[in-house]
């Protein structure tokens, strides 16, 4: 009950107050180690009601924006659509300027609609997705390249110009292709747009993190060995790096992968962390009070497990102050070098999320950590849960 509160709450007064706006010079004195209070506003006031939670979501969200995903794009650009046999045909107009993407639909073989549905980065879902659940197909590579920079229909919509990175572009597509099925409706798609999850593995699954933390409609976000990037801290990891860990930091993910904007290369050695207003428990924070399971392999040493732990165990902390500590799930296994393949370990949890928040499902609890990996979250963590209420 009161998580169903909350979660009204937030989605009316994140409609009505905007806290967006960021003084225009922010000198952020943080620590490399440390990772930002969620429950203490940029200014330094605290976060007490969930008003309060509300208007500090939209600040965070304005941080990574700006220091670490670039700028969503000002404006909102009309959208129309199309439901051709399986494949939606979306057209997205700017003032000057026309794409088109056509995602696809795999209705179920079982249950009667509407469906819920899965939107997988990358096309298809590497998590097992029940048979009574639609998949959305969704092309983001197309959207915006991770190589070279600015390839891209978004790119194609925005100029080149545009400091948006990839993954935020992603997630900016993910919002289209929820428009489109708003816009159709349930009738023609046959799709509850109430009960939708997004995912993706690897870079799609920093990608679906994103998404889900962008777009408030989305029930449930599933990322799965997103590693650095999704699920991890860029403190955490980057003292793994220094450690000697052949994991990847944010030095490295800025080489070559053009999923985060140009701006980021500022902040990413360990005086740069220091400056970094907010970190990636803050991304799962905007999730909150939503369904969110992350999906881990302890096995590959360059997703930063301990990192994953140390993060995930963070953001939790904001699931708790909204109530909704439940409603965050991780999920975490050694499973060698098998990238994106789910072990059957993991497949209960899998399937405990996706009935609960596609379903209508029992809740369950879901955080099962590697017993392998070690991490001392007292380092990273120096404040405390806040009940927001
Ligand atoms: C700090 O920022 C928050 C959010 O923008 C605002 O509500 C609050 O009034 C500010 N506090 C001070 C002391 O300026
Ligand atoms: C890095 O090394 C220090 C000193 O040995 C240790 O206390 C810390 O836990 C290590 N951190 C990580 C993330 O491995
Ligand atoms: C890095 O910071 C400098 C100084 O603030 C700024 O001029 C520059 O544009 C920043 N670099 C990027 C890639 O944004």
């Amino acid at each position: 009950m009161l998580k169903h509160l909350a979660f009204l709450a937030l989605a009316g007064l994140s409609a009505s107050q905007d806290c967006s706006a960021l003084p225009s010079t922010i000198n952020y004195a943080g620590h490399p180690l440390k990772l930002p209070d969620p429950f203490t506003f940029l200014n330094g006031t605290k976060v007490t009601t969930l008003a309060d939670w509300a208007c500090r979501r939209s600040e965070i969200s304005s941080l990574l924006q700006r220091y670490e995903l670039g700028p969503l794009p000002p404006g909102t650009p009309t959208v129309a659509a199309t439901l051709t046999s399986n494949r939606l045909t979306i057209t997205i107009t700017t003032s000057s300027r026309t794409i088109t993407i056509t995602p696809t639909i795999r209705l179920p073989t079982s249950g009667s609609p509407p469906f819920p549905a899965v939107i997988a980065l990358g096309g298809s879902p590497s998590l097992p997705i029940p048979s009574s659940v639609a998949v959305i197909s969704y092309n983001n590579e197309e959207i915006a390249a991770t190589d070279p920079r600015g390839r891209g229909k978004f790119f194609d919509l925005y100029g080149t110009a545009t400091k948006t990175g990839g993954l935020l572009a992603w997630s900016w597509g993910v919002s289209r292709i929820l428009d489109a099925l708003e816009l159709l409706g349930s009738s023609l798609t046959k799709i509850d747009t109430k009960r939708i999850a997004v995912t993706g593995c690897s870079r799609n699954g920093k990608g679906a993190m994103v998404s889900g933390a962008f777009d408030t409609r989305i029930a449930l976000t599933l990322p799965q060995e997103g590693g650095t990037g999704a699920m991890g801290c860029w403190r955490i990891v980057g003292e793994m790096k220094r450690n000697g860990s052949k994991t990847e930091d944010a030095a490295q993910i800025v080489t070559g992968d053009q999923w985060f904007a140009k701006e980021f290369e500022n902040y990413t050695d360990e005086k740069g962390l220091a400056k970094l207003p907010f970190d990636h428990h803050l991304l799962a924070g905007m999730i909150a009070p939503r369904g969110l399971l992350v999906v881990e392999n302890s096995g590959i040493e360059y997703l930063a497990p301990p990192s994953a732990v140390g993060c995930a165990t963070a953001g939790r902390m904001v699931f708790e102050g909204l109530g909704a500590t439940g409603n965050m799930g991780f999920s975490q296994a050694a499973h060698g070098s098998s990238h994106c393949r789910l072990p059957g370990v993991l497949e209960g949890d899998v399937r405990a999320f996706v009935e609960r928040f596609l379903l209508g499902g029992v809740a369950k609890e879901v955080w099962r950590v590697d017993e392998g990996v070690r991490v001392d979250v007292g380092r990273y963590v120096d404040w405390k849960v806040v009940k927001l209420g």
